[in-house]
């Protein structure tokens, strides 16, 4: 379907499945579609905590035979996605159910599309590829195996997007892609799968659904749909994400950010991410930070670029980061926008010291002379992915590379 211009398009799963002990659920849906097999596609730290084993009884138990793929590495890349689609041709499976962070649920979401769409895997790189590529193949669709993505962090939101993040490993690039056909057809969002997030990784995919939700709502693509939801999200992190970062047991703070990481999905697959998500994307695929941690090293200096500026774009660009500054609670009503975005880039910089999120420099396998040696290259990435044309505030590449040195 092509999209005219002017009109924005909002997706999300047909079934979106809220509360604490929903995982439970994962199996039953599979039956309801008539599956009899399942691939449970998650990761070894999963393993290793018998999170993974949980889910395969609870599958077992709802009479399905359940075949494990857990070989997803963080930051998956297009060969995790191969060897996940030779389990899954092996399984013989109908459905997948996808149990973990953003990882193990994009390399799913490949997985389940690579089963019918032919290689090569970055031909799908970009905006509605697979949807471009589909009827001219003859690839009926409604065949794909179903998706139910079960989230363990909180976190990307992936279970609700219809984005993927793979790394191309000949070319060391994180792909993005985005089409319709991507989207889980059930997301099971369990917040008590999240209380065994340790303190920094609470952290860093917390500041990612910040993200989601500042980036969502200062897009050029956000539209009346996505707005509420992104204010939502911002709202809940302000309110919980230190709570469950100090607690990790707080069962309100943990509940509180499942569901913000779930709306900031919505929102962002539909209004875009922008200029922090297009440099992020880089570092992860040189320097393999972890993507939250990654969001987190730019956000308050992007930010601060970002509000900078005078004319009528700044000035619309303004009004919203001073929205998101009183959703925050940071800036009061009678501030002004100016104020307002003041006092926003000063909460980032503050939430990053609270949460112990270092400079970019400071981070563990980011020495200075390969930073020198690739910012162009970063630069070049993150303008090519697209997301930050979508910045209230669009930079060009010599631009890029100063925000990445201010950010280090
Ligand atoms: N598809 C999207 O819409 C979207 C959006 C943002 C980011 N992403 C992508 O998602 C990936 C990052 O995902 P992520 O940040 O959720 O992390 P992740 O999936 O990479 O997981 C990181 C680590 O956390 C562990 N972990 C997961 N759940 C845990 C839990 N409950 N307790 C303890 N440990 C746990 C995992 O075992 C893993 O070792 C990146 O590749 C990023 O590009 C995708
Ligand atoms: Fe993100």
């Amino acid at each position: 379907m092509t999209v005219p211009a002017v009109a924005s398009q909002f997706n999300v799963p047909s079934t979106i499945l809220v509360g604490g002990g929903a995982s439970d659920q994962a199996g039953p849906i599979a039956r309801r579609w008539g599956a009899s097999r399942v691939l449970l596609v998650t990761d070894p730290g999963l393993v290793r905590m018998g999170v993974a084993g949980k889910m395969e009884s609870s599958l077992r138990a709802a009479g399905l035979e359940v075949a494990v793929f857990a070989d997803v590495q963080p930051d998956p890349t297009d060969e995790n996605v191969r060897a996940g689609l030779t389990a899954l041709r092996h399984a013989q499976a109908q459905a997948i159910v996808a149990l973990g962070g953003g990882s193990a649920l994009d390399c799913a979401k490949v997985i389940a599309l690579l089963s019918a769409f032919p290689e090569p895997m970055r031909q799908y790189k970009g905006y509605h590829k697979f949807t471009e590529a589909a009827a001219p193949a003859k690839i009926n669709t409604s065949q794909l195996p179903g998706l139910i993505a079960v989230p363990t962090t909180a976190g990307t939101g992936s279970e609700v997007t219809k984005v993927a993040v793979i790394t191309d490993t000949e070319r060391q690039e994180k792909m993005m892609m985005l089409d319709a056909l991507l989207l889980p057809r059930a997301a099971v969002v369990d917040y008590k799968l999240t209380m065994t997030m340790p303190p920094a990784l609470t952290a860093a995919v917390g500041v990612d659904t910040l993200t989601h939700g500042i980036e969502a709502y200062v897009s050029r693509k956000a539209s009346g749909l996505t707005d509420p939801i992104a204010l939502s999200c911002i709202s809940l992190c302000a309110k919980h994400l230190q709570h469950a970062y100090a607690q990790p047991t707080h069962e309100v703070a943990r509940e509180g950010m499942m569901l913000a990481a779930c709306q900031g999905g919505m929102a962002f697959a539909n209004a875009s991410v922008c200029l922090v998500h297009g440099m992020s994307r880089p570092i992860g695929a040189v320097f393999h930070l972890p993507h939250g941690l990654s969001n987190a090293v730019l956000l308050p200096t992007v930010t601060r670029w970002s509000i900078a500026g005078d004319g009528i774009e700044a000035a619309r660009a303004q009004h919203r980061y001073a929205a998101v500054a009183r959703t925050m609670g940071v800036a009061s009503p009678i501030d002004t926008e100016q104020t307002a975005c003041a006092k926003l880039v000063d909460a980032l910089e503050k939430l990053n010291h609270d949460l112990a999120v270092p400079r970019l420099g400071q981070c563990k396998g980011v020495p200075r002379e390969k930073f020198d040696a690739q910012v162009g290259k970063m630069a070049e990435d993150a303008l090519a992915s697209g997301s930050p044309q979508n910045n209230p505030r669009v930079p060009n590449a010599a631009q890029i590379v100063a925000l990445y040195q201010q950010a280090f």
